[in-house]
């Protein structure tokens, strides 16, 4: 008899938490491709930083993905909206150079890190496999908000246009993906 293990949508807590931080690694992915793209002309200096946080991206997008493929659970409806989003947010913010690009991943990383640790908080003792996956990825992206953080003062004007938009964006898109 054939065994196939047909993909289902999200059940539990775990599981919806898992497809949109999988969605969100897309967007985070996408930021930076299209930030290195147009980065060697407007920010050449952090292109091998740029370079060096899209590998990690990759790294927690394949942990996620992993993990939801073991459970049999479908991508987030939202994963081509964060893919397409993140993309147009990389390419805006790159065009404007240095300061933006530090920016943006400082506002996108300051709601992440926020989601991952309630994430933690709520799933602890109910999801073990998904807080595993969670809290491998946890230190990189503090990693990534606190190099970018050191790029940029808090008072530069892309900090202070940027900072509400994207972190207002990166909100919506958690928000859809959880009721997606
Ligand atoms: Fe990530
Ligand atoms: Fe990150």
């Amino acid at each position: 008899m054939k065994s196939e293990r047909r993909s289902t949508k999200a059940s539990t807590l775990g599981e919806r938490i898992l497809k949109v931080d999988h969605a969100g690694e897309q967007g985070a992915v996408n930021i930076y491709r299209a930030q290195i793209l147009v980065a060697r002309w407007t920010a050449p200096s952090l292109v091998p930083e740029l370079q060096e946080f899209k590998s990690h991206e990759e790294k927690h997008r394949a942990l996620f993905w992993a993990e939801l493929q073991r459970r049999g659970v479908r991508r987030c409806r939202s994963y081509w909206l964060c893919g397409v989003g993140g993309w147009v947010l990389g390419l805006m913010t790159g065009l404007l150079g240095r300061h933006a690009i530090s920016a943006t991943t400082v506002a996108v990383e300051r709601v992440v890190l926020g989601h991952l640790k309630a994430q933690l908080r709520d799933l602890s003792g109910k999801d073990d496999a998904a807080v595993h996956v969670i809290a491998q990825i946890v230190e990189e992206e503090q990693l990534h908000h606190d190099q970018s953080a050191s790029h940029v003062q808090t008072g530069h004007v892309w900090s202070k246009l940027l900072s509400p938009v994207v972190a207002a964006s990166t909100e919506s898109v958690i928000w859809l993906g959880m009721r997606l």
